[in-house]
């Protein structure tokens, strides 16, 4: 999902205005930006990288105006490669201490959509001004690619974990996503191959965001982690591990004996979130209703491969061909 929080408005008018909310370009430039048509909203091309066109204007202002700091965790990742799974994953090793995991009552992920709980930068739940009051250490997410975002954060020392998936079959979750949270036309299966084909998918082109982060992690592994959804699906309890290792709060010894790392894996697991109530029926209306994102809608499937059930090999074939032409040279491989 692009960005999902319920309660920006409320945090908005609470806080003192410490930047600006103006942004530094006015609208008029935005508009002479190229826009297509044919996603669930428009979207719109601003430094190489398609945006949904009503968000542009925060966007714009992360780079300049969003203050990294060097404790940061973030969960950088492509839509459709398990940013809710990630985010209730890194959340709940972060927090382990601070909640039981059956307690019903307590455990925020238990009645809240794990999208909510790690806020975006600079898009909703995540506003500019409301990650500045937050304590540090933070744990904040991004669809952003790397270069849209502030030079500092790769030399700070933030922790960057970016994930993304197989691209045959982030390209069909994308597709079913779209579809069901439009208020409008749906959009075909041929149209929307050909256009992320193009590169023109919500912070597309998918294999510049995907090479961007790989190169980074490339150069600096201590600081970013490359993670692909299908490694999770094979060994979640491994991925959490590593994952707490890499954040900083390693699980102890005690505490995979006595299996805290299992119970995260548990908590978070396809299943468990997606019969809670809040995640059945909960929602969230963007874009000023032209879309409603339930947050069923982020919780379909769940597997790899799934692309077989709806693209023709030939289909596959090609955007397996691009997808070997754009990596060629990098090491990275799917
Ligand atoms: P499918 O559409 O293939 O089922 P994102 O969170 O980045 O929008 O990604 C959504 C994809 O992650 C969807 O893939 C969704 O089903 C899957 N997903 C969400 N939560 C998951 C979980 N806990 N375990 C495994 N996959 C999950």
């Amino acid at each position: 999902m692009e960005q999902v929080q319920d309660e920006t408005k409320e945090k908005d008018s609470n806080l003192p205005v410490a930047i600006s909310s103006k942004t530094n370009h006015d609208d008029n430039s935005i508009a002479t930006l190229p826009t297509r048509e044919g996603w669930s909203t428009p979207l719109t091309l601003y430094n190489n990288c398609w945006l949904r066109s009503h968000m542009v204007a925060k966007f714009m202002r992360v780079k300049e105006n969003f203050k990294p700091r060097h404790d940061d965790v973030i969960l950088a990742t492509h839509p459709k490669s398990g940013t809710t799974w990630l985010k209730a994953l890194a959340f709940a090793i972060v927090n382990r201490s601070s909640y039981e995991f059956d307690d019903a009552d307590h455990h925020p992920l238990l009645t809240q959509n794990p999208q909510t709980l790690v806020p975006f930068i600079g898009a909703q739940g995540g506003n500019l001004e409301y990650l500045e009051t937050l304590p540090s250490p933070r744990l904040l997410a991004t669809h952003l690619p790397l270069s849209l975002l502030p030079s500092t954060i790769t030399t700070l020392g933030c922790r960057i974990v970016y994930l993304c998936r197989e691209p045959k079959d982030a390209f069909i979750s994308r597709w079913h996503f779209d579809n069901k949270i439009t208020q409008g036309v749906k959009i075909d299966l041929d149209t929307a191959f050909t256009m992320f084909f193009e590169g023109c998918s919500p912070f597309g082109p998918f294999w510049d965001h995907y090479l961007q982060y790989w190169k980074e992690s490339l150069q600096r592994p201590r600081e970013v982690l490359f993670l692909r959804y299908e490694e999770i699906v094979f060994d979640p309890l491994k991925v959490v591990r590593d994952l707490a290792g890499f954040i900083g709060v390693p699980f102890t010894e005690e505490e995979e004996k006595s299996g805290v790392d299992q119970e995260v894996v548990r908590l978070c697991g396809f299943k468990a979130l997606s019969n809670l109530d809040i995640n059945r029926n909960g929602g969230t209306e963007r874009a000023e209703g032209k879309i409603f994102i339930g947050y069923s809608a982020l919780f379909r499937q769940g597997k790899t491969g799934d692309w077989v059930n709806h693209m023709s090999k030939e289909m596959g074939e090609k955007l397996d061909r691009l997808v070997e032409d754009k990596f060629k040279g990098s090491g990275l491989k799917f």
